[in-house]
């Protein structure tokens, strides 16, 4: 192995981009970059992307808003204004897999868009002239982020389990994450992606956009999500207080754990 360039240890780290859709998917992580020094924040795009270092890595944290639109355009930007090494999203989805639990979290392995369809012109899920349907996370970033999971659960899992009264620990998965332009809120619609994609553990709506614009541009990625509901006819309100009492709580334990390993 050669040793380093005399001239590395100048040349600053570039950031990692930080980004979930709902500010209570970010839990303390804003507060957490103003309370260790310097932040500036820059409105680009009718978005704000605060730029500063949390738990001791250089990080741009930013919302996109809802949609698999507002993720593209938000990582587009993350990746050409902002220049980031690497993109992780943290927020909730609906648990989709038969052993997926609310309380649980999903790590992408892999990711696609349930509602892509341009059949019969091409095969239905294939994104047209990319010739892809799924979207692979990076796997060093994931393997990182699944580590955070688990010292998360390991450290905080009993007191989350007593806060939901569950008997169970969450238990941490990593696979297929499939995201569409769609809420999905009850038991037809759920049966219907189960029986489409039966490997899929979990539905959102941003993370396979995500995961498409960051393949294009060759920056890695990795997703990581707190199951809020299980998409059935019980998920507005399941979603709702998850997100407002519970959701910060992970994305804080487990940023907290994933950055401070970087940092
Ligand atoms: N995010 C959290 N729960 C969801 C659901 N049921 N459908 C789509 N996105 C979600």
């Amino acid at each position: 192995m050669s040793a380093p360039l005399p001239f590395e240890a100048a040349i600053p780290r570039r950031p990692l981009a930080v980004m979930a859709a709902l500010p209570q998917e970010l839990g303390d992580l804003v507060a957490a970059m103003r309370a260790e020094g310097g932040i500036e924040t820059v409105t680009h795009g009718k978005r704000d992307y605060h730029v500063g270092t949390v738990h001791g890595a250089p990080c741009v944290v930013t919302l996109a808003r809802v949609g698999k639109v507002a993720a593209a355009a938000t990582a587009s930007a993350l990746i050409h204004a902002f220049d980031v090494e690497a993109v992780v999203f943290t927020g909730v989805a609906g648990g989709v897999g038969p052993t997926v639990r609310i309380g649980d979290i999903v790590v992408a392995e892999s990711l696609m868009q349930h509602d892509m369809d341009a059949s019969p012109l091409f095969p239905r899920f294939e994104v047209p002239l990319l010739g892809m349907s799924r979207f692979d996370a990076d796997a060093p970033l994931t393997t990182a982020l699944a580590a955070a999971c688990e010292h998360f659960i390991d450290e905080e899992g009993a007191a989350l389990s007593q806060r939901f009264l569950t008997e169970a620990l969450p238990t941490v998965h990593r696979g297929l994450i499939i995201s569409g332009d769609q809420f999905v809120a009850s038991a037809t619609s759920v049966d219907l992606l189960r029986a489409a994609l039966p490997d899929a553990l979990a539905v959102e709506m941003e993370g396979a956009a995500i995961a498409q614009v960051c393949y294009e541009y060759g920056v890695p990625c990795a997703i990581v999500r707190t199951i809020s509901d299980t998409a059935d006819a019980h998920a507005p309100v399941s979603f709702v207080s998850f997100l407002t009492e519970i959701a910060g709580t992970y994305s804080s334990g487990i940023l907290r754990r994933f950055l401070a390993a970087r940092g």
